[in-house]
């Protein structure tokens, strides 16, 4: 018989078209799981291709358990409790590398979008109130030339530093949790708070969890100069986000170009409200072309399993 598996978000077609030559298949269609949904799952499945947003927290491990592999869609996923998972016979396996440069070109877009204040620009064309080119106008921070501070120099904050090392000839430094030796030219300094100070871009690339919950606090956003900008691109939940509203709202910061957010998909209205930061929808994945081999590859991780094998993005 056909192990079942649920897959909890639609996926791109090749994939849900082999996915079902495989297995059994259900496709959830409500939208994230809570943890009475995620404990159903794992009681009536063999097998879950779940995504961030679903909670599989330590709870929903503890009551009957059918399912025995978890290939998460994303390369986060602090919304699985893997010790809880692990100690439950759960595995759980991730995508990583396939989503690496569409995530770092989304640091560059809000990196620039942020830097030449592209959102209030677009924003002044479709209201109809450009009065044409003058020579005061909407003034951005030039970009080539400066000094980028990476926090979380893992794979992305890598390709992140490449680019505005080689794109735009920046000076790279970057906070990491263990001392690391990377390929692109760049400098690791002892403190966070030494990276926030000297860059003037600071982006976050750092994963989510408990031991970078609320990292970047009220603390270390007064360390960043008055002229800095800082962009997201982890988990919302690094950033203390009152903080750094406050921040912006003080101008103690010049601005913020955030891809994610504390409670997705609540924004916060004072946010919202803000000129000097570009909002996006989570979208450092978003391309077909990503979305795909990262279906592809949390698919990979479950047959991996199925056929008896070790999954070979798994993680605990
Ligand atoms: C997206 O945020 C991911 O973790 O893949």
């Amino acid at each position: 018989m056909l192990k079942k598996l649920l897959i909890t978000r639609p996926i791109a077609a090749p994939v849900l078209e082999q996915a079902n030559a495989t297995f059994a298949v259900t496709v959830h269609k409500g939208g994230k799981l809570s943890v009475v949904d995620t404990a159903r799952a794992l009681a009536q499945f063999d097998a879950i291709l779940p995504t961030l947003g679903d909670a599989f927290k330590a709870d929903a491990f503890v009551g009957e358990m059918r399912c025995k592999m978890i290939g998460n869609f994303g390369v986060g996923y602090n919304h699985i409790d893997t010790d809880a998972a692990a100690k439950a016979g759960v595995i759980v396996s991730n995508t990583p590398d396939v989503l690496t440069d569409a995530t770092a070109d989304i640091a560059l877009t809000l990196l620039l979008a942020t830097a030449r204040r592209a959102g209030e620009g677009e924003r002044i064309v479709r209201s109809g109130k450009w009065g044409g080119f003058d020579g005061g106008g909407i003034l951005g921070t030039h970009v080539t030339g400066k000094t980028l501070g990476v926090v979380g120099m893992g794979r992305i904050g890598q390709a992140i530093a490449a680019r505005c090392h080689y794109g735009f000839d920046m000076d790279v430094v970057f906070h990491n949790r263990s001392p690391k030796v990377v390929s692109v030219p760049a400098r690791q300094l002892d403190g966070l708070h030494d990276v926030m100070a000297v860059a003037d871009f600071v982006v976050v690339a750092t994963p989510g969890g408990a031991k970078t919950t609320k990292m970047i606090d009220e603390a270390a956003l007064a360390a960043m100069k008055p002229t800095g900008i800082f962009v997201n691109v982890s988990r919302g939940e690094v950033v203390d986000e009152s903080a750094l509203i406050v921040a912006l709202e003080n101008n103690r910061i010049a601005g913020a170009g955030l891809d994610v957010y504390e409670k997705e998909p609540y924004v916060p209205p004072r946010l919202l409200a803000l000129d000097n930061c570009v909002l996006l929808p989570h979208l450092g994945s978003a391309t077909q072309e990503t979305r795909q081999a990262m279906a592809q590859m949390a698919l990979d991780n479950i047959i991996s399993w199925a056929d008896g094998g070790d999954p070979p993005q798994r993680v605990n």
